[in-house]
Order: structure tokens, then C-alpha cells, then sequence
């Protein structure tokens, strides 16, 4: 379906049966009454069940504040901090538990308790301090997956100061892009990092981001991955500091944590949208930890003695709500696992799910594909037990769903598919674990208090149940939702609003979140998502806009237009195939198709990279001017054309497919 479409598809999917949860785990769930959608259904009063779970410095006056629709303010004048209600709060009670379980990829482990947490928070928010950062600051990280990460956002948090983490497989140019956008004067960074048996030498992204001079830094804080710095690590004089040497006269020291409102800003998540630029998701503090705790509580079902294992980065959403915030909140055992699933084997997921006996995991559907093309040998030679086994980002195949069921689940664990984005800041569609039939395929229902609908092109609702597929939107605020796009109201307007809103309403109930992905709903209440109806793919689980590639792949000097469309991939979901125009003269090689794979490497990073390279020498145009992205689709998946009555010349894609398919 294209965003210019209005009708809707039907989407036939052939039913699947449904299997029980447990009554194990029922018994222990944190929630097994299904009366909590009757309090959550007391709108938005319900939502305070999410709050009271945090420590408050001043209650607030007002549940929701939506008297300036879509700008909505959650739990206004209240007053807390983020970074006391993940650690300081958890002295009392559970002081020596672990909060942080981290595991190097060359195997090393750090057992971080709440106490050294404390620590070791307050004594990097005393480094930050000291090199200038207060409050409203925003602060840049550029880290890996090592402790230092969340340390760093909880240090940033105490402050005051928003937090920008960038994924660190993203390069120079997509750093300084982002360091820009958010005008950020602080950079924090580490010197390298283990992935897949090399020390990646990482500061050299940051030294080459600020190297031309257009993204204004003042200060660039390295950690240390090693007790020495690694070898190719230079550091430039006046600008950066070496984070050990600061730490070493910051010993002891504590910080008191600075009240927040409710809707200071916690962090920026940049992500891909439909045009070049990243956006910058706004986080606040109040809703946002609210919500992402209260679901850790309810969703994930973490109990103090649980030991939860997210395996996601914390480069993106998934990890900053569901490895680091949520769990921290509830004072959870939450695992870090530096490395690459298959280093220095294949069953190293499960060896490490053994020696910390992890109950609770969490993964993606691209790793569920890729633990099943792996084969379960790599499983069995391990003693793991999970409980609760949950997976996020994209479409679930009920293939794959049934073989984490047998495989890692061992037909005794709940399985859970969790539907949400970067905007929504924590899971919006799923099913409660002990409450409803799991059914391989969907995502289930809606969270409490969240409420989904289905909308044609033209807006009207379709008959819920009726497994007709369209535009999936949020029909009422949580506390979770995105506050604005930085500094962009106008890009929030547009990107998430103005298609089915009333934009001249100032009643909340005219304003309608579009989540520009396509939905079912089956006559059982289960969603289904199908995937994104923008120009947006969704490769390995990372979001990916069509923009960004074009603009990294015209900078090959011989390329003269370029056009991205995703191809249906057996484990990645999806890969981007690149529609190439040459320039006048210039002729197809190989080399081209290296530089053209190079350059998104290089700008975006690794896990971008284009599948295939097709040269091509003229690219489908609509009458005003915008690139027909779905008939490259169309293309690249050897489907059938669709319609191309709104094409400049109609004949433009039948020549595409010949010169691609050589016939
Ligand atoms: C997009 C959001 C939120 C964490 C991970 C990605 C797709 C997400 C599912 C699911 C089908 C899913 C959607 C969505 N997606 N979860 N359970 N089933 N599709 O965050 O990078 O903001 O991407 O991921 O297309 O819009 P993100």
C-alpha cells in the first residue's frame, strides 16, 4: 500500500490456532486479573497506576494536560528524576542486588550492584559537571555496548542534562548529522570495542565527524574500552579528555540529583523519516519513565528476582526504554552483552542465557530467523531455562514464532510479540502475557489504555475485526508518546498528525496518531502489522529511510540519480536494493557497484549496506516529480506491476525490469 493509495487491500492470512500460556506462569505473573483494563479504561486516570510506580519529588496536579492538542503534557506539575528513581532509590532494599549483568564479547564480566551503580553514576556526573555540563545541556554518546553507556545516560539524567545516544555502528557523517541537528556541545565517546573477535578502533568516527569543522564540539569525553588506550586512539589537545584521568579526581564524589519537571526532556532518539534528515525524537521524563516501568512491570512481567535479558543495542529505542529505563526503574537484573550473537560460536546467546540464568528474553524477529537458519544443534548443548521469551521490531513469521517456541521456549515459555517505535516510547500493542491465547503471527491487542484503530485512505474507521487491512493510528495520548520532533513542531505536525486529524480542532479527541505502518485486525481483537506504508524499510529490525541512502549514493561521482527499494529477505525482513542512473558517458562496472556499497557503509553504516545494485538508466517518475518507490518494489520482489497510470511515461518500468532481469 503507498501513502498516495486509498483503498484498502484486504489482507488474507490464513488463521492460526492459538496456544495457552502456561498456568505456571499465570501463577506468577505480575498481572493475572483482566480487570486492569477496566481501570485503565477510566481515561487517562488509569496511567497513574504507571506513575505511582516511581518516586515523586512533587505529585502532579494534572493526569494529561491536552488542552493544546497534539502537544500533550503527562502528569503536569509533578517533579522527579530519572536517574534517582533508577538508582538511588534502590539502596535501601536492594544495594548489593545486580542491577547491570554486562558480558564482554573476549568473555570478561562486570557484576554492577545498585550500590556501585550509585557510584560509579554519580562520579561520571561529576566528570560531566566539570567540563561544563548543567542542566537543559544536551549531550551526545557515541558508545557501544558497555556499561559505560548507561552509566553515562543515568549520569546525564541526574543532571538534568537530555541525552542523544547514537547507535555506534553509525559513522562519521550520520554522527555529525545528528550532533548538529541537536546542537550538541558535549560528545561522549569510547576509545574501541570488541565486535566479532577485532578491537574496532570507534573514536576515529568522532575525530572524522568533527574533522571538517561544521558541528560546533567543545568537548569530547573518551572512555577507555582497555586499561590502555587503543593503539590507533589519538587525542587532540584542548578538546579531549580522557575520561579515567577526570574520574581519578572525582573519586567519592556525589551529586544530588536535580528535580525535573514532569516534562523536561529526558533524551533524543534520532530516526529515520520519509525524508533525508533524521529525526529527533523528544522524550520527556515524567510520562516517558512512567510509562516504559509500568510496562516493564506489566508486559515483560519483571519480577526483583528475575534475571532479563533485552538483547538489543541501546543505540535505539528498544534498549534505552527496555534495557536501561524500565528495568532500572523496577530495580531489575538487566544483561549487556557487548558482542556479536555468533563470536566466537553460534550457541553464544545461550551460553550466556545459561551462566546468568536469564528466565526472561527479549530479541528481535531477524534474530529469531537467523538462531533457526543457525540450527537448534547450537542450542543444545546449553542448560537455559526462559519463562518469558518476547521479540520487537518487525513482522513475526508463525514459522519462526514456532520455532522459538520449541527451540528456546521448550513449549513452556510465554511468547510475546511487542508492537511499538521510536515515537511511542514503550509498547503500545501486545498481548499481557498471563491474560490472553497466544496466537503466532500477531501482536495481539491493545495495551491497556492504549487505543488502536484502522482508518482507510480517506480517514474512516474500518469495522474493527474485519481483517481489512490500512493505516494503524493511536486514537488517544499515553504517557509514552514522543513530546515534539526537536526543535520541528512543524515536522511533528506533519509527520504524525495532519493526515487524519482535525489540525483546526483544539479538542484532543479531533487528533488522530498516524503510525504510518499497515495494520489487520482479526474478528478475535488481535492485531496483525504488516509493515511500514512509508519510504521507510525496516532491515534486521533498524529503520531505514529511502532518503538517506539515495543522498549517500549520489555522492559517487558517477551517479547521477539514484533510487532505494527494499527487498523481502529470508532473515533481514528486508534488504535496500539500489536503482543506479549513470551519468552521461559513463559506464556500468563493478567498481561503481563497490564505491556504491562503499559509501553507505561509510555514511550510515555496515548494517545498511544494499543488497543488490541494478544499473539502470532512467528511474519511474510520477507527473509531480516524486520517485514510484513501490514499482521498484515491485521489481525487486518479481511481483506484478501495479498500477502506473501516474507516471510521467508509463512505460518506464517494464524498460526497468528488462534491463534488471535481462529479458
Ligand atoms: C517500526 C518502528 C520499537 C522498537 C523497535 C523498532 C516496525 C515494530 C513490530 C512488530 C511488526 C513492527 C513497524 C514500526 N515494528 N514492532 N511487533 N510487528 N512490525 O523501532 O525503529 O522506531 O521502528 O518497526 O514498522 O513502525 P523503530
Amino acid at each position: 500500500m503507498s501513502e498516495n493509495e486509498s483503498d484498502t487491500i484486504e489482507a488474507r492470512l490464513p488463521e492460526q490456532e492459538y496456544y495457552r500460556p502456561p498456568p505456571a506462569f499465570v501463577g506468577q505473573a505480575n498481572v493475572s486479573d483482566p480487570a486492569i483494563y477496566e481501570r485503565f479504561g477510566e481515561y487517562p486516570e488509569g496511567f497513574e497506576e504507571y506513575a505511582q510506580l516511581l518516586d515523586w519529588d512533587d505529585h502532579w496536579d494534572t493526569v494529561l494536560d491536552a488542552s493544546d492538542p497534539p502537544f500533550y503534557h503527562w502528569f503536569n506539575g509533578g517533579r522527579l528524576n530519572a536517574s534517582y528513581n533508577c538508582v538511588d532509590r534502590h539502596l535501601d532494599s536492594y544495594a548489593d542486588k545486580t542491577a547491570l549483568l554486562w558480558e564482554g564479547e573476549p568473555g570478561e564480566t562486570q557484576r554492577i550492584a545498585y550500590q556501585d551503580l550509585y557510584r560509579r553514576v554519580n562520579e561520571f556526573a561529576a566528570v560531566l559537571r566539570s567540563v561544563g555540563v548543567t542542566e537543559d545541556d544536551i549531550v551526545t554518546l557515541h558508545l557501544p555496548m558497555v556499561p559505560e553507556l548507561p552509566i553515562a545516560m543515568l549520569a546525564c539524567a541526574r543532571l538534568g542534562a537530555p541525552h542523544s545516544e547514537v547507535f555506534a555502528g553509525f559513522t562519521a557523517p550520520a554522527l555529525a548529522d545528528r550532533l548538529a541537528d541537536a546542537n550538541s556541545q558535549y560528545l561522549v565517546t569510547i576509545d574501541g570495542y570488541h565486535r566479532r573477535g577485532e578491537f574496532l578502533d570507534h573514536k576515529r568516527k568522532a575525530d572524522s565527524a568533527l574533522e571538517d569543522g561544521s558541528v560546533d564540539i567543545d568537548t569530547v569525553l573518551v572512555f577507555t574500552r582497555e586499561d590502555e588506550l587503543h593503539p590507533d586512539t589519538k587525542m587532540e589537545d584542548g578538546r579531549d579528555v580522557l575520561v579515567a584521568d577526570r574520574l581519578d579526581e572525582h573519586r567519592g564524589d556525589r551529586l544530588d540529583p536535580i528535580s525535573r519537571d514532569a516534562e523536561d526532556v529526558l533524551f533524543l532518539m534520532y530516526t529515520s523519516g520519509t525524508t533525508g534528515r533524521p529525526k529527533g525524537a523528544q522524550h520527556g521524563t515524567g510520562g516517558y519513565l512512567s510509562y516504559v516501568a509500568g510496562t516493564s512491570k506489566y508486559l515483560f512481567d519483571i519480577h526483583p528476582t528475575d534475571t532479563y535479558w533485552c538483547f538489543a543495542d541501546i543505540g535505539w529505542i528498544t534498549g534505552h526504554s527496555y534495557i536501561v529505563y524500565g528495568p532500572l526503574a523496577i530495580g531489575a537484573t538487566s544483561v549487556l552483552y557487548e558482542g556479536a550473537p555468533d563470536h566466537p560460536h553460534r550457541g553464544r546467546v545461550w551460553e550466556i542465557a545459561e551462566k546468568y540464568n536469564v528466565d526472561i528474553f527479549h530479541t528481535s524477529p531477524t534474530a529469531v530467523r537467523m538462531f533457526m537458519k543457525w540450527g537448534e544443534e547450537h542450542l543444545q548443548p546449553y542448560d537455559f531455562n526462559f519463562k518469558h521469551l518476547t521479540t520487537v521490531g518487525e513482522p513475526m513469521q508463525p514459522e519462526a514464532w514456532r520455532w522459538y517456541y520449541e527451540h528456546v521456549g521448550n513449549e513452556s515459555a510465554v511468547i510475546v510479540d511487542t508492537w511499538w517505535q521510536t515515537e511511542t516510547g514503550g509498547v503500545v500493542i501486545s498481548n499481557l502475557p498471563a491474560l490472553a491465547d497466544m496466537k503466532p503471527g500477531s501482536v495481539g491487542q491493545a495495551m491497556p489504555g492504549i487505543s488502536p484503530a484502522i482508518l482507510d485512505g480517506a480517514g474512516n474507521e474500518i469495522e474493527p475485526g474485519s481483517g481489512t487491512a490500512g493505516y494503524l493510528v493511536l486514537e488517544r495520548p499515553w504517557p509514552g508518546i514522543l513530546q515534539t520532533l526537536y526543535e520541528d513542531d512543524d515536522r511533528y505536525l506533519s509527520e504524525y498528525w495532519k493526515k487524519f486529524s482535525d489540525t483546526d480542532s483544539d479538542d484532543w479527541r479531533d487528533w488522530v496518531y498516524r503510525a504510518s505502518d499497515s495494520a489487520v485486525q482479526a474478528a478475535d481483537g488481535y492485531y496483525r502489522v504488516l509493515g511500514r506504508i512509508d519510504d521507510v524499510m525496516n532491515v534486521a529490525g533498524h529503520r531505514l529511510g529511502s532518503m538517506e541512502l539515495e543522498s549517500a549514493i549520489v555522492e559517487v561521482p558517477e551517479v547521477a540519480e539514484a533510487a532505494v527499494a527494499p527487498r523481502d529477505h529470508p532473515e533481514k525482513g528486508q534488504v535496500p536494493d539500489a536503482y543506479v542512473v549513470l551519468k552521461e558517458g559513463v559506464e556500468s562496472s563493478e567498481e561503481i557497484r563497490s564505491e556504491v556499497i562503499d559509501v553507505v557503509s561509510e555514511d550510515i553504516g555496515k548494517f545498511a549496506r544494499p543488497g543488490n545494485v541494478e544499473f539502470v538508466t532512467v528511474l519511474p517518475y510520477t507527473r509531480s516529480g516524486k520517485i514510484m518507490r513501490r514499482l521498484l518494489e515491485e521489481i525487486s520482489n518479481d511481483r506484478e506491476l501495479s498500477d502506473t497510470t501516474t507516471l510521467e511515461d508509463s512505460s518506464v518500468p517494464e524498460e526497468i525490469r528488462k534491463q534488471v532481469q535481462g529479458s
